[in-house]
């Protein structure tokens, strides 16, 4: 191996720092190797073209996209290393979004566990599959706030809440990160996307995004800032036009608020191609100047696009950038290399890490995937099912075996012959005790025809209950798949209602990549569970969960709509001047012919819908039952040191063990801006035997009052508070404290 050609000699002060190394190669190298760091380039094709490898034997590319396995890039790092002048090994990024080879659920199933700790085994297990296949960088967490259920990449997020979202985004990049970038397993995190992109305008994914700077400040911001805190080692801009000024040449956002707040020192990668597209927004005229645009915003390397390959070193020749500003961005990349070891130990020996899809790793996919499962209903306690008082079950449904749909969106090295379906695990784990009855029912999640119902129709006849799984295959999420119409695609919606009519108990299960609107279905099922895409191991947790070996214990992560047009609907939403008065709504079916015009009520409110949505925030059952009590609060009064001690009792009223999600709400009454009428603050998951009771206790202070204040500084405000301890974010204890500005 050709030893680098940087030789660092110990000083006085002992071995060559990480500075020392990352100066010394800075002296040595001209501007386009400087520039070339810059560059992250695709590699996906098969066999890599000629003019990349030569481009990485020149220097003039720092690293790839898309090469995933240790052969391939151990073979290319000894290009970078061993044939290019200074050595300078590449970063290899994937986008290793919920798993690698495992597959966990969606980021939108993993938080509706609300478990960040189990967020943070997971991308642990999928830094360690990835590191030993070559990777040293992810394009993960995507903690892009998401309101909108059109949008496809709602699959992607953790939903609506900015606290939800920048706990388990921190948990994702310590996972990923670990406290070490040298050592065993860890890779690069990247928060993405820069900001806002969850906003684009109507669900439809790309669109501009117009969001007001306290809604910026204060909602979408706030994970970004959360995760950063926790160290995440790189960002990505977003592709979206945000109020005229695309992300990824907002320099007030990235040099001012990322930089300048908050004192970010990690490196900014550009979306793929998002340099570029700055010509297409119709910010820039040409190249040239989206470089420019870029460059001077923050953007250190350009992923996918040839705008700074083309024009940095011009641009510096014409002192229109300086070389102090290059040798900025060269900086941050060279030290991320100098942190994950690179320098010492470019090459990845796989022999040093646990198979892929290891029992450990399916495992901690079974507990995210079970977590992940939300119970939305269950009329007649139809669930948990039991085999002594079954004989048979009819699986009914195009989602009930479908290997690759259930891994959901962003699946690049999932295969789906890892993966266990409902099918599969019930048969394996009940076929010996009762009889399953299989038909889908429907050829896909798509399919319009009725060809297979009968066939469907004669496996209820023949079985005692009828399990259903309907949803969306992994295609209809994700990027660029928005949907304007997001109820059961096909003819599901027919199937079950030709299943309900059957007379037989039915569960239905749903697998989707976002919520879907179920009002017309809710009717035709006894039972409904929210299983998102649950990945590798989400047939076994559904089993378990539909015959009681677990209780389910998940909580929605964002609103379900009663219908597309109350979007975006949420529950932190602000009160209005004049808030939903149910007592007052007079809906459209109960309108007196030549009613008067000011006669149903003057809120906020749909005629046709009302004003609250199917399913809210923070819901999701057990097979307990379980009743909130004895709100007691430490004072009345706080101080700006005080901490507000708030405890209250739960307990489980109903005939089975299972779990609750005890949640903490906080409403700012009136301040300089106007507040959300609710906030998520904390939470405490509880686990009760029949007839249990346990104490859940949270403490809160100034700090979890804060927020950007209408002179745009951060900190709370003394006043009156309301605080709700709760199982959703519809209802709740209530309760009121102050905070003095002592
Ligand atoms: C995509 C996505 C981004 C992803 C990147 C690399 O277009 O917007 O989230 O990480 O390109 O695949």
């Amino acid at each position: 191996m050709n030893t680098p050609t940087l030789t660092l000699t110990a000083n006085s002060a002992g071995p060559p720092s990480a500075e020392d190394l990352v100066d010394v190669l800075l002296s040595k190298m001209t501007l386009e190797e400087k520039i070339g760091q810059l560059q992250q380039v695709d590699a996906s094709a098969d066999p890599l073209p000629d003019h990349l490898i030569e481009g990485v034997r020149a220097g003039r590319i720092g690293s790839v996209i898309n090469l995933a396995n240790t052969d391939a890039c151990n073979r290319l790092q000894r290009v970078a290393v061993e044939e290019s002048r200074l050595s300078i090994p590449l970063l290899m990024g994937r986008d290793v979004i919920h798993g690698f080879r495992t597959i966990f659920p969606i980021p939108l199933g993993q938080a509706a566990a609300w478990n960040p700790e189990l967020v943070r085994k997971a991308a642990r297990i999928a830094a360690l599959e990835a590191r030993s296949q070559g990777i040293h960088w992810t394009f993960a967490p995507m903690i892009d706030i998401s309101r909108d259920p059109r949008w496809g990449r709602i699959a992607e997020s953790f939903g609506e809440d900015p606290h939800l979202t920048g706990l388990l985004g921190s948990a994702m990049v310590e996972g990923f990160q670990t406290a070490d970038l040298s050592g065993h397993g860890a890779i690069l995190a990247c928060a993405k996307h820069f900001v806002g992109y969850g906003a684009s305008e109507s669900g439809r994914d790309y669109s501009a995004t117009n969001i007001p700077a306290n809604e910026l400040r204060n909602v979408y911001l706030e994970p970004f800032r959360r995760v950063v805190e926790a160290g995440a080692a790189t960002l990505m801009t977003s592709f979206s036009d945000l109020d005229g000024i695309p992300a990824t040449a907002n320099g007030a956002l990235l040099n001012g608020v990322l930089r300048g707040d908050w004192g970010f020192d990690g490196l900014v990668v550009s979306d793929w191609n998002a340099i570029n597209e700055l010509i297409v927004h119709g910010l820039c005229e040409d190249s040239r100047s989206a470089a420019t645009e870029a460059a001077l915003a923050g953007v250190d390397m350009e992923m996918a696009g040839d705008a700074y390959a083309s024009n940095l070193a011009k641009l510096v020749e014409e002192r229109v950038l300086s070389v102090s500003q290059i040798d900025a961005m060269v900086v941050r990349v060279l030290r991320l290399k100098q942190k994950l070891g690179l320098f010492e130990r470019p090459y990845t020996d796989p022999a040093g890490f646990d198979p892929l899809v290891s029992d450990k790793a399916l495992d901690v996919a079974y507990q995210a995937a079970l977590e992940s499962l939300v119970l939305l209903k269950n009329d007649g306690a139809v669930l948990p099912l039991r085999v002594a008082g079954l004989g048979s079950i009819a699986v009914i449904g195009p989602l009930a075996d479908a290997p690759h749909e259930q891994m959901g969106t962003w699946v690049f090295d999932g295969q789906k012959t890892d993966t266990a379906t409902p099918l599969q695990a019930l048969r394996r784990q009940f076929g010996g005790k009762i009889d399953v009855n299989y038909a889908p029912g429907l050829e896909t999640s798509r399919s319009r025809s009725h060809a297979l119902f009968g066939e469907a129709e004669t496996a209820v006849r023949n079985s005692d209950v009828a399990l259903v799984f309907l949803g969306e295959e992994s295609i209809l999420s994700g990027e660029a798949h928005s949907r304007a119409d997001i109820t059961l695609p096909g003819a599901q919606s027919e199937l079950l209602a030709r299943i309900r009519a059957l007379g037989k108990p039915v569960v239905t299960v749903v697998l989707a990549g976002r919520p879907l609107v179920l009002s017309e279905n809710l009717p035709h099922t006894d039972s409904l569970l929210y299983a998102w895409h649950p990945g590798t191991m989400g047939g076994p947790a559904i089993a378990a969960v539909l015959f009681g070996d677990e209780a389910p214990r998940g909580k929605l992560p964002v609103t379900f709509p009663k219908s597309v047009g109350q979007i975006p609907i949420y529950y932190n939403h602000k009160n209005t001047g004049r808030p939903p008065n149910p007592s007052e709504m007079i809906l459209i079916d109960d309108i007196e012919v030549g009613a008067r015009q000011t006669s149903l009520g003057m809120s906020a409110f749909y005629l046709d819908d009302g004003s609250e949505p199917l399913f809210p925030f923070g819901f999701g059952l057990s097979y307990g039952k379980f009743e909130l009590g004895g709100l007691e609060l430490s004072q009345q009064i706080i101080g700006l040191c005080d901490r507000l001690k708030v405890r209250a009792t739960v307990r489980n009223t109903g005939a089975c063990s299972g779990f609750e999600t005890v949640q903490l709400y906080v409403r700012d009454i009136a301040g300089s801006l106007t507040r959300p009428v609710k906030e998520l603050k904390a939470f405490k998951r509880v686990s009760l035997q029949p007839g249990q009771s346990g104490l859940v206790e949270f403490d809160l202070g100034a700090a979890d009052l804060s927020f950007y204040r209408r002179d745009g500084s951060f900190g709370p405000e003394p006043g009156k508070f309301c605080l709700w301890v709760a199982t959703r974010s519809d209802g709740g204890l209530k309760a009121e404290f102050s905070l003095s500005a002592q």
